[in-house]
């Protein structure tokens, strides 16, 4: 007994500080809030959206991506002197970036955001992501196409789906377990569904259409298809930057 609970605690302990561990906490953004209004808004504008082809808060930039980029044109300025460099330090930096990232909302959530260049090499690589997902046209249908992942989802839940896809899942991209009247077992993943009929891709990615009254039995799985990924603070940053990237071609 004593064993369980300790164990329960020591799970949801960990699993919190790692979001922690991803995010940039309350105290950096207010702090960003005060640099902003301080150093920012009178060319930028309260809302972040005066200057010509870039919008801070909703983060439409000109050639900055990841967080490190946003800290390098703060340091050193842009458009040839058009925003001057600010010597800024480290803590002030990051301040910055989460004020930016929260979408200037003191009680946003405001997530790290990596190099995509990286983040495409995990997603390919060690993330093993292209195991079950398909993005321009290139990988499996088993999984959500994610080719336009980065203007229909934020950041945030973006980062949910690897660090807790229990929790983050769709009712829609719940894994379906039917069982037709010819007693054939199918294992897919919803494409459509309306009161008759449900559009599935099974398992060997084939597109299945069946009527309901044709079906003995219909379930949506409640279990997750895949777990928390293993890979570090860091390495979700760069992938979920490169999620950002996509968006269609
Ligand atoms: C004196 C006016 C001025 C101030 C002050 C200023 N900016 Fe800018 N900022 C600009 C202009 C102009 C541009 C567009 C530059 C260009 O065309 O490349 C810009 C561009 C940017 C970009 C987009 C860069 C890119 O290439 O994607 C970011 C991010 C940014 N500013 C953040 C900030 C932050 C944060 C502060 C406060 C610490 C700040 N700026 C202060 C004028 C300013
Ligand atoms: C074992 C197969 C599998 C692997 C490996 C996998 N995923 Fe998924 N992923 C799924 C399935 C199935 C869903 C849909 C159900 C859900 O949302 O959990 C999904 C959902 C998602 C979504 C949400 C899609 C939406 O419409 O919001 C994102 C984003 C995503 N995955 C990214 C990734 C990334 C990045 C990796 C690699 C680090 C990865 N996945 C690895 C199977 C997988």
């Amino acid at each position: 007994m004593v064993g369980t609970s300790l164990m329960f605690f020591i799970v949801s302990g960990s699993n919190a500080q790692e979001v922690g561990d991803h995010q940039y906490t309350t105290e950096a953004i207010e702090r960003g809030s005060r640099i902003y209004s301080r150093e920012c808004a009178l060319c930028h504008g309260p809302q972040g959206d005066i200057v010509d082809g870039v919008n801070l808060r909703s983060g439409v930039f000109k050639s900055v991506q990841s967080d490190e980029d946003l800290r390098q044109v703060v340091f050193s300025g842009a458009g040839q002197g058009q925003m001057p460099a600010f010597g800024l330090n480290d803590a002030d930096l990051s301040a910055i970036v989460a004020y930016i990232r929260a979408g200037f909302d003191p009680e946003g959530v405001a997530v790290r955001i990596g190099d995509p260049g990286r983040g495409q090499s995990l997603f390919q690589g060690k993330g093993e992501c292209v195991n079950c997902h398909r993005v321009n046209g290139i990988g499996p249908r088993t999984a959500p196409d994610l080719s336009e992942i980065g203007v229909i989802r934020t950041p945030a839940s973006l980062q949910r789906n690897l660090l807790d896809p229990a929790t983050a899942i769709l009712p829609i991209n719940r894994p379906v377990r039917i069982i037709t009247r010819g007693e054939e077992t199918v294992i897919g993943r919803r494409l459509n569904e309306d009161t008759y009929t449900v559009q599935v891709i099974d398992s060997e990615e084939r597109l299945r259409s069946f009527r309901k009254a044709d079906l003995v039995s219909y379930e949506i799985s409640m279990r997750p298809s895949k777990g928390p990924t293993a890979l570090s603070s860091d390495e979700v940053a760069d992938v979920v930057g490169y999620l950002l990237t996509l968006r269609g071609q």
